[in-house]
């Protein structure tokens, strides 16, 4: 198995060194635009397999994108992160051209890899992806809701004073400070709902602060989080060479499903050895699914900048 990395920056070698760690493949190519950076980071990874104890080959590449030829699996994280203050949503000037040459130069050498979307405004950027390559909607998957899903259970977690690995919790709809929707009445800590253990107070909270989970890391941090989205982008891409068939929240094309169409967003979804598998409907109440529908109509609108680019 090959997958390759594209970025090198935070995100992206978090994510290759999880990768390499759990030797999810045999060779594992990071590839960056600045010169030498991804090499210099593969190099520095590598120095940790014997330390490490894994047997994965990782290679680094500066724009060479025959150096990717025949992955299975590419995960973007290429573009510019946020810096304090800014959302997401105004990164899509410089990303889009970032992510639509990417995506057309990884399937040069690689025609049939399934391709992960981290790079931001993930939701608009998967669907640029999916527009820009043609790909089966099944091989582009945007990571965001995996990311945030994983932010609500650390929130729950701390609320309930539990291990954040006995909660099953999503996060459905964009990933923006204001499109993101935990969905708390759905929340489990090991099948008993969250919401009878959780004040009113404290679920708006929850919900709250996980909506801006992304925001309040940049603001501490001076630039975006990259351990878990680095984290989530390896999730996936395990679930995928190991033919899992987990349950994620991912940012899929819809065609109809939670009411919406041509448009990619987040929703549960399945996740083996061809992409996403199966969209997993999860019965909204009105609320949640009037909660949805705005989440939608901000993103196409977020989609329709593409075409003023
Ligand atoms: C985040 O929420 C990188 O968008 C990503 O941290």
């Amino acid at each position: 198995m090959k997958v390759t990395v594209v970025g090198a920056g935070a995100v992206g070698a978090t994510c290759a060194d999880n990768i390499a760690r759990k030797e999810l493949c045999q060779e594992l190519v990071l590839l960056d635009i600045k010169e030498g950076v991804a090499e210099g980071k593969a190099q520095d990874m590598m120095q940790t397999a014997t330390l490490l104890g894994f047997d994965t080959r990782i290679t680094g590449s500066t724009n060479d994108y025959s150096k990717t030829a025949g992955s299975d699996v590419v995960v973007i994280t290429s573009g510019l992160p946020r810096k304090p203050g800014m959302t997401r949503e105004e990164l899509i000037g410089v990303n889009a051209g970032i992510v639509k040459n990417v995506s057309e130069n990884i399937l040069k050498y690689s025609p049939n890899a399934i391709l992960i979307v981290i790079s931001n405004p993930m939701d608009t950027m998967t669907y640029l992806a999916l527009q820009s390559t043609g790909l089966p909607k099944n091989r582009i998957i945007g990571m965001g809701g995996t990311l945030d899903s994983s932010r609500f259970k650390y929130q729950l977690s701390q609320h309930l004073g539990c291990s954040p690995s006995d909660l099953n919790a999503v996060v459905v709809g964009g990933h923006g400070d204001t499109t993101m929707i935990p969905l708390i009445r759905h929340a489990t800590w090991n099948s008993s709902p969250v919401t009878n253990f959780l004040s009113a107070e404290q679920q708006e909270k929850i919900v709250k602060d996980t909506m801006v989970g992304g925001a309040t890391l940049t603001a501490l941090i001076g630039t975006s989080a990259w351990y878990a989205p680095g984290a989530a982008g390896a999730a996936l891409v395990e679930a995928i060479l190991r033919d899992e068939k987990k349950l994620f929240t991912c940012c899929v094309a819809l065609d109809g499903e939670y009411g919406q169409k041509d448009i990619c967003l987040g929703v549960p979804v399945t996740i083996g050895r061809n992409g996403w598998e199966k969209i997993i409907d999860f019965k909204l109440n009105e609320s949640e699914q009037a909660a949805f529908n705005k989440s939608a109509d901000a993103v196409r609108n977020m989609n329709e900048v593409l075409k003023t680019l």
